[in-house]
């Protein structure tokens, strides 16, 4: 097959949660930018739809649902109108994250409530929706974890800012790229690959001690941009990657090099 063809995501119905989000809507964007049908779904319908909006105008095929995937029900409901609506899924992005523990030595409440939402719910919405990808005949799922589930958090980066790297973000995280294993193997029989993508930072305006910190400790000189995961996200998502199953992809210009 001709190489574009193996890249376009033309036919395929894709779903990616938090899909209005700083890395979730240049996910969207790309997914869409290569002839995906695309689904954003999150529990701030408003802000997703006005996302959603913007890039109609562009005529890219998105749409905005709603879901909370610490509510099964809504989950359930989901599925039933990606089902009717769109007739069935080929593609789940697992990008949501919720930050409720922001110190470490906030409550442990705080770190309940992040494994509520970025473990248990996570875990559900996955399992639903790859139910839903099984019935179409197979697919793929492409988890956004972060470098941070792979690595020990560089505390030196934040000295003098409000800025920190909670430990439950590091431990739900690499949670998130062994599960990613895990279901690589599980759903394999039923034609369903798991891959994962481990990003780096994006730029969105951070402290400027940090941010000079930052792109010092980078080879590439630079936090990543708005286009650095579209590539990344379109291979995994589509037949381009076709025999890769189960693997992690770290996306931090070199920092852990
Ligand atoms: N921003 C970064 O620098 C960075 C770096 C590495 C990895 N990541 C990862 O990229 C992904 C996207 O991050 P982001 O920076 O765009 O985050 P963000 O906070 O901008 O967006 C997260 C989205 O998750 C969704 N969400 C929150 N709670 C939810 C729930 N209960 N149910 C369903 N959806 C819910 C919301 O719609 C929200 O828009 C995350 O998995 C994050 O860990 C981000």
């Amino acid at each position: 097959m001709h190489v574009k063809n193996l890249l376009s995501l033309k036919g395929k119905v894709i779903l990616i949660t938090g899909g209005e989000g700083l890395y979730g809507s240049c996910q969207l964007e790309a997914l869409a930018e290569a002839e995906g049908k695309v689904i954003t779904a999150s529990p701030f319908l408003e802000n997703a739809q006005n996302v959603v909006n913007e890039m109609k105008k562009r005529g890219l095929d998105v749409h905005a649902k709603y879901v909370d995937q610490t509510d099964h029900n809504s989950i359930i409901k989901l599925k039933a109108e990606i089902k009717d609506e769109f007739g069935g899924l080929d593609v789940f992005v697992n990008n949501a994250v919720a930050r409720p523990m922001k110190k470490y030595r906030d409550p442990l409440e705080a770190f309940a409530e992040s494994m509520r939402i970025n473990a248990t719910g996570m875990f559900d919405i996955t399992r639903e929706i790859t139910d839903l990808i099984a019935e179409r005949g197979g697919g793929t799922v492409v988890n956004i974890a972060s470098m941070q589930g792979m690595f020990g958090a560089d505390f030196s980066l934040y000295e003098g800012t409000e800025m920190d790297s909670p430990p439950d973000y590091h431990f739900h995280k690499g949670g998130m790229i062994a599960l990613t294993k895990y279901l690589a193997r599980k759903l394999a029989p039923q034609k369903i690959r798991v891959n994962c993508i481990s990003p780096g930072g994006l730029f969105s305006n951070q402290p400027e001690p940090f941010l000079t910190r930052y792109k010092n400790k980078v080879p590439l000189g630079r936090m990543a941009d708005r286009d650095d995961i579209k590539g990344v996200i379109v291979f995994l998502a589509s037949d381009a990657s076709a025999y890769i199953n189960g693997e992690n992809i770290l996306m931090d210009g070199g920092l852990h090099a």
